[in-house]
């Protein structure tokens, strides 16, 4: 029996990946920030028999403080971890801080993300295969890093902050492999592209109809979109790190991927997390 970490695994492609791994007669904890979808979750998982395997974990990744006092609670109750799967997002419509005054789509999209590989890496390297699937933007040419302004205080716009996080998830795969390079853990890149998921949550009406038509209309379903991301966890790559937009392979190579950057990423994110512990 495997034990998965999946965060964002009460709905959408995380809750997908939860009930298959939980079908398989695999361990899943899943993390959210939101109780009630918790329980939905759990109360599948009953229904599959599987209830004793699946446990869900409250908490808000947005907050650092939070995401290192679920890594606690992860290190202690599962020593080995076979997958740790980055699903939790959510589409800030407008700016918003955390407590520790964190723009809140950098903090959950990025810094948590940091934060929860290198909190979980040794339970990780227990595991006789272990992986990271990142699931993300990877392969889009669009965004880019606002080194001058990362909380964009200057001027927000929702999908500005999201394609910023993109290209940061790009950097953190390398950050990852580089501060880790004999590490067993394969760190892959996942963009699943268009998926009909909870993407018209974060929107009021009527815009949340219109979003959740158009998905409804032109988005793969959830079910079918984890096919391949179940092949990449069952058989990983062997590259420490790879990225791919559903099938295809993306080539870890160029601007996107580059080493500097991922390097000031890092250490930008660790004193972030050091000023966060501190406040
Ligand atoms: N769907 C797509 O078309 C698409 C395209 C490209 C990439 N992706 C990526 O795929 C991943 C999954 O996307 P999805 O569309 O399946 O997501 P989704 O349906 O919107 O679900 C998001 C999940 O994240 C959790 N979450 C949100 N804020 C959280 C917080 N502060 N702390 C903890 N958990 C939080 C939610 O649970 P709570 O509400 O309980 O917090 C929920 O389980 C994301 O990383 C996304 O960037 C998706």
């Amino acid at each position: 029996m495997r034990t998965l970490v999946i965060t964002g695994g009460t709905q959408g492609i995380g809750k997908a990946l939860t009930l298959h791994y939980l079908g398989r007669g695999d361990r899943v904890i899943a993390v959210g920030s939101n109780h009630i979808k918790g329980e939905t979750l759990l109360a599948e998982a009953d229904r599959l028999s599987a209830g004793d395997r699946c446990s869900f974990l409250l908490a808000d990744l947005s907050s650092p403080t939070m995401t290192i006092r679920l890594a606690e609670r992860l290190r202690t109750g599962y020593p080995s971890i076979d997958a740790l799967v980055f699903g939790a997002f959510r589409y800030q419509t407008k700016r918003q801080e955390t407590a520790e005054g964190i723009e809140r789509t950098f903090a959950l999209y990025v810094l948590s993300r940091y934060l929860l590989a290198e909190e979980l890496c040794t339970a990780l390297e227990r595991a006789p295969h272990p992986v990271i699937v990142n699931l993300c933007g990877t392969g889009s040419k669009a965004g880019r890093l606002h080194w001058d302004d990362l909380q964009l205080r200057r001027r927000y716009r929702p999908f500005v902050a999201t394609m910023q996080g993109a290209r940061a998830n790009d950097l953190l795969g390398v950050a990852f492999t580089d501060e880790h390079p004999d590490s067993p853990i394969r760190y892959m890149l996942y963009n699943p592209l268009f998926v009909n998921t909870g993407l018209a949550e974060p929107f009021s009406q009527p815009t949340r109809t219109a979003v959740s038509l158009i998905a409804k209309m032109f988005a793969t379903p959830v079910d079918k979109a984890i096919e391949p991301i179940v092949d990449r966890i069952d058989t990983p790559p062997d590259s420490a790190l790879s990225a791919f937009q559903v099938r295809r392979t993306i080539a870890v190579t160029g601007s996107a991927f580059d080493l500097n950057a991922a390097r000031r990423l890092a250490s930008t994110l660790r004193n972030l997390i050091i000023k966060s512990i501190e406040a």
